[in-house]
């Protein structure tokens, strides 16, 4: 059971909602291996998850239904529940002064929500008008990091290190892309270009069309 821990009384209070989930699990993993950072982390899932007892940071905590309450004190809430879990219920904490960081589908394509890649414009999240962050899906992220250092001239602290043009297009299949980035490759400046589709949740396409025009290129 958690206890006070006077080390932890001044630093931020996180709740973590859907903290029996997939992504709630290994969030808590990764927490665990942060233990300096939050002060309190409240695990929040729904009623049938109230009263079990989860490890984060090495310490057993009892999970707690969502309901408004469970944000009061709360600065910062991670999201991992379904699209309309996350629809209702974050809202209802960023309204309470909570900063929401979203990991679901719900916002993502919401223009009063910033859409954030830590590597790419983690200065984004200081706009959030609704008190909400976004993040594209698990396997959009994956190639932000190269994508942003192809698109760069963005607010990622490290993009002066970063080509501000797109690396000529490849000669003929297969050849090589010689670009500035360690981590480009003909593969994903050939994905930078490609055209937008729709559908999904969050197509590749869709997240830096919709922020490029003034935040990442
Ligand atoms: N951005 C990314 O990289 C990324 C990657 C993967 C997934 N996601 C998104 O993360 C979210 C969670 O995915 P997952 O795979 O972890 O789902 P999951 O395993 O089904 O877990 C869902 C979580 O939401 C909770 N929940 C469900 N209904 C609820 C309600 N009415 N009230 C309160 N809590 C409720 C569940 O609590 P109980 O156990 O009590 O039911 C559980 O903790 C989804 O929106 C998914 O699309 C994002």
């Amino acid at each position: 059971m958690t206890t006070a821990n006077p080390a932890r009384m001044r630093k931020p209070t996180l709740a973590l909602v859907g903290a029996t989930g997939a992504v709630g699990t290994v969030m808590r993993q990764i927490l665990s291996t942060r233990a300096d950072v939050w002060g309190e982390i409240r695990l929040v899932a729904s009623a049938r998850s109230a009263g079990r007892l989860l490890d984060v940071r090495g310490e057993q905590v009892v999970v707690q239904a969502l309901s408004p309450e469970v944000f009061d004190g709360v600065d910062v809430a991670m999201f991992d529940v379904p699209d309309d879990i996350s629809a209702q219920w974050a809202p209802i904490a960023a309204a309470k002064g909570v900063v929401v960081v979203d990991n679901s589908g719900s916002f993502r394509m919401d223009p009063d929500v910033p859409l954030v890649v830590p590597e790419v414009n983690p200065d984004a999240v200081r706009n959030r008008p609704k008190g909400i962050i976004a993040n594209p899906n698990c396997t959009t992220l994956t190639m932000m990091d190269a994508l942003g250092a192809c698109t760069a001239g963005g607010s990622s602290p490290s993009s002066s290190s970063r080509p501000t043009r797109l690396p000529p297009a490849p000669a003929s299949p297969g050849s090589t892309v010689s670009t500035t980035s360690s981590r480009s490759s003909a593969a994903t400046a050939s994905s930078a270009r490609r055209p937008a589709t729709s559908g999904g949740r969050s197509s590749t396409s869709s997240v830096p069309s919709r922020r490029s025009p003034h935040r990442w290129r």
